[in-house]
């Protein structure tokens, strides 16, 4: 059986990091440096840190990234005015896959027009050092956000420009973004990266990792995201980590956040600890909406105030911001720091001093909690010699199977849809080992609260759509 094991660590990282950093657009880095320069970085810099000096309001996270450095510059201060507690670093999409040639000459396009050829911040193109001077003056926690399946250059090249909050993960940053990059690949670049996390960690200074809950963010049962953020840690956890968030994103029904975030967080510590991770420390975090956005601008707005409200009455570490643009594309500087404020403004105004709970809230707990561990000790208890194998043999098999997904590897068996109430309920299991009785009790709760026998196609478009 292969289970999560302390000694998995991945072998010969000195020499690995060697090759990858030989890389001619590493400039050099010398690991040795990068981690006596990460060692004197001012504490505020670091996640956990951040979260240990937070009151009872969440923090707060934007996204966001431009081609140019100057206007990256002016963005990390205009967000850190409006009071974002974790400054972004959102990456363009052709150093995510890989192709820095042609982000290079996007961004020299994007300086010598004055205009924006690229969708996010090229790390790789732009290099440490230049990438040093953003932060020079920052006290607050850097946060890569990307959607990298091979991101060991990206990762290398960020914790020597002393961000030291790395988003993303072997399943949750490849099977939501890409359909052909081998998943198992996939799996074992994110152990470089969380290895060479944990190698650059301090005891009291850890190098945070995130996961990614949202996926698809299409329709996924809260089952299977807490399944794979639980698989995350644990992943991150062999490799040494000891600083870890899962998170979700909104689902589109207040019961299920509210019993998401519960499950989630209780989840994670148990299987943390059962597998002898301890010290490992954990945090949750929430995404708004991620989703489509209405294009009006108002309906935008409310939609990111509601969810700041769901934020807070489940107590998230951390909410990931929308703006009132997304659904025109990459928000101004401006804009973005408008949510920043929005979001700020609802926290203060809407704190919540006790758990919510209701009959109705303690089912769903019960059924995600029951169908969560199903599937884990399904895959705990599969072939195999170690755990990253069992992993993608799950996915192989289907017993994890995430909707929506492009992935080849995917099974794409399941089959989800809303309740009258707007839950995510499964309709057709496929390969997941789900009990029988939790998938009559999902059916139950479609047709109990659902007059809508048979579902159409524009039924799951407006199922998908929930928000427009
Ligand atoms: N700046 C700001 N936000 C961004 N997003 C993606 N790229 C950027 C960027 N460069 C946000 C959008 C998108 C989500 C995945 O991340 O809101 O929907």
């Amino acid at each position: 059986m292969a289970r999560p094991n302390a000694n998995a660590k991945l072998e010969g990282i000195e020499r690995y990091r060697q090759q990858v950093i030989a890389h001619p657009l590493a400039r050099g880095i010398s690991t040795d440096e990068v981690r006596d320069f990460i060692a004197k970085l001012p504490r505020q810099r670091f996640s956990g840190v951040a979260y240990n000096m937070r009151g009872r309001a969440p923090c707060i996270q934007p996204r966001g990234g431009f081609p140019l450095f100057e206007a990256q510059y002016r963005l990390t201060r205009q967000l850190d005015e409006a009071g974002a507690d974790f400054i972004p670093l959102t990456i363009d999409s052709y150093t995510r896959q890989n192709q820095y040639e042609t982000a290079t000459q996007l961004l020299r396009r994007s300086e010598d027009e004055e205009k924006n050829y690229l969708n996010g911040y090229p790390l790789i193109s732009h290099g440490y050092e230049l990438t040093r001077e953003l932060y020079h003056d920052i006290q607050k926690p850097i946060s890569l956000r990307h959607g990298t399946p091979d991101a060991r250059l990206l990762v290398e090249v960020a914790l020597a420009s002393g961000i030291v909050e790395i988003e993303g993960g072997g399943i949750c940053y490849c099977l939501p973004y890409s359909e052909g990059f081998p998943l198992d690949r996939s799996l074992l670049y994110w152990q470089y990266v969380d290895r060479v996390c944990a190698l650059n960690s301090a005891v009291d200074a850890p190098i945070h990792r995130e996961s990614f809950g949202p996926l698809s963010a299409t329709l996924v049962p809260p089952a299977i995201a807490v399944a794979i953020q639980v698989i995350e840690a644990l992943l991150a956890a062999e490799q040494g980590v000891t600083s870890f968030a899962v998170s979700f994103g909104q689902t589109g029904s207040m019961i299920q956040d509210i019993a998401t975030a519960k499950v989630l967080r209780q989840l994670v510590r148990q299987y943390l600890d059962e597998f002898g991770f301890k010290t490992v420390q954990t945090y949750l975090v929430y995404h708004q909406w991620m989703g489509q956005f209405s294009p009006q601008r108002e309906k935008a707005a409310a939609l990111i105030a509601g969810s700041s409200v769901i934020a807070s009455m489940i107590s998230a570490d951390k909410i990931v911001v929308k703006t009132v643009d997304e659904a025109l594309g990459v928000p101004r500087a401006e804009i973005n720091a408008e949510a920043v404020d929005t979001v700020r403004y609802m926290l203060r105004t809407f704190s919540c001093a006790e758990p919510v709970t209701s009959p109705m809230i303690d089912r769903e707990v019960n059924l995600v909690e029951s169908e969560t561990k199903s599937i884990l000790s399904a895959i705990f208890d599969m072939p195999g010699d170690v755990f990253w194998e069992s992993v993608f043999r799950a996915f192989q098999s289907g017993f994890l199977d995430v909707p929506f997904s492009p992935h080849a590897d995917n099974a794409n068996k399941l089959m989800s849809m809303r309740d009258a109430n707007g839950s995510i309920r499964i309709l057709e299991r496929g390969n997941v080992p789900i009990s029988d009785e939790d998938v009559l009790q999902e059916k139950q709760l479609l047709t109990a609260t659902d007059s809508r026998s048979d579902k159409t196609y524009r039924q799951l478009l407006s199922d998908i759509n929930i928000m427009v």
